[in-house]
């Protein structure tokens, strides 16, 4: 099993709509996916009509391993299985830092799912708080969406010098430009000075594009609803090279 975290510390760049999307697409190409919303705000969990039979509960997080089965929802498409979020999780911060050893516990939840998964896709919430560096330990692969402005690529390099400070073996990073309005000679040029320097980020973009904006209206990720959109071929172009991409990195 492979996880992804769906991870930047700028908010509203669209790592939601990203992992909602990604995750559907592997899941329709077979392969046994797992998304786990993080975020309390519930954003990605929106997308999904389920109906929780237990919630996740912060207080108590090492107890909730035990339950896990009973934490995962199927979802209505195939091969598509969600741990939704809720309020309380806002919290999960806190009890991690108040737990022996509390940011090694997402990492054995993991370890439980290996088994059951051939991909695992976290939607994290906008911080560098105790719950990312959770993330970054039971994760292989940081997958970073990152707008084509000055102040993110400095926010990008803040966050790249902490990972290589502290996650030197893992997890790995694959960035990918969100949002992006290729009329903006700025947003043109970041993607190429970025995409020259840093091996990191793929050649696959996301516009802006108002038709992503619906996914919140249909509750419902986009090659779901709008199969043959454009920007459904654009998450399909990004899926495939992400996928590429981490299939070529060597995972410890
Ligand atoms: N490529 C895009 N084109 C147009 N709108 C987009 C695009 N990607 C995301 N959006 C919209 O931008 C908003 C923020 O996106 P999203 O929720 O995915 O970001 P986020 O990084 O997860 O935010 P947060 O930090 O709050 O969790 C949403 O309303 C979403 O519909
Ligand atoms: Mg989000």
């Amino acid at each position: 099993m492979k996880t992804f975290a769906f991870f930047n510390m700028k908010g509203g760049v669209g790592k939601t709509t990203a992992a909602v999307n990604l995750a559907y697409l592997a899941a329709q190409e077979g392969y046994r996916t797992l998304l786990w919303d993080l975020d309390a705000q519930g954003a990605a969990t929106f997308h999904f009509p389920v109906t929780p039979t237990v919630q996740l509960k912060a207080k108590n997080f090492h107890k909730e391993k035990e339950r896990l089965d009973r934490l995962i929802k199927t979802t209505d498409y195939t091969n598509l299985d969600l741990i939704p979020s809720n309020f309380k999780i806002r919290h999960l911060d806190v009890a991690l830092g108040n737990l022996k050893k509390g940011t090694k516990l997402l990492s054995q939840f993991i370890k439980k799912l290996v088994p059951r998964y051939d991909y695992a896709f976290f939607d994290c919430p906008a911080s560098l708080s105790l719950l990312a560096q959770s993330v970054f330990r039971a994760s292989d692969i940081l997958i970073i969406p990152m707008i084509p402005t000055i102040l993110s690529v400095q926010t990008y390099e803040q966050m790249q010098r902490y990972l290589a400070r502290h996650y030197q073996q893992k997890p790995q990073l694959i960035g990918f430009f969100s949002m992006v309005d290729q009329r903006k000679t700025l947003h043109r040029e970041i993607i190429a000075q970025q995409q020259a320097k840093e091996q990191v980020f793929c050649q696959a973009t996301i516009p802006n594009r108002s038709e992503i904006e619906k996914m919140g209206q249909h509750r419902a990720p986009l090659p779901a609803f709008n199969p043959n959109s454009q920007a459904t071929k654009e998450f399909r172009m990004l899926w495939t090279e992400i996928k590429r991409r981490s299939d070529d990195l060597t995972l410890t």
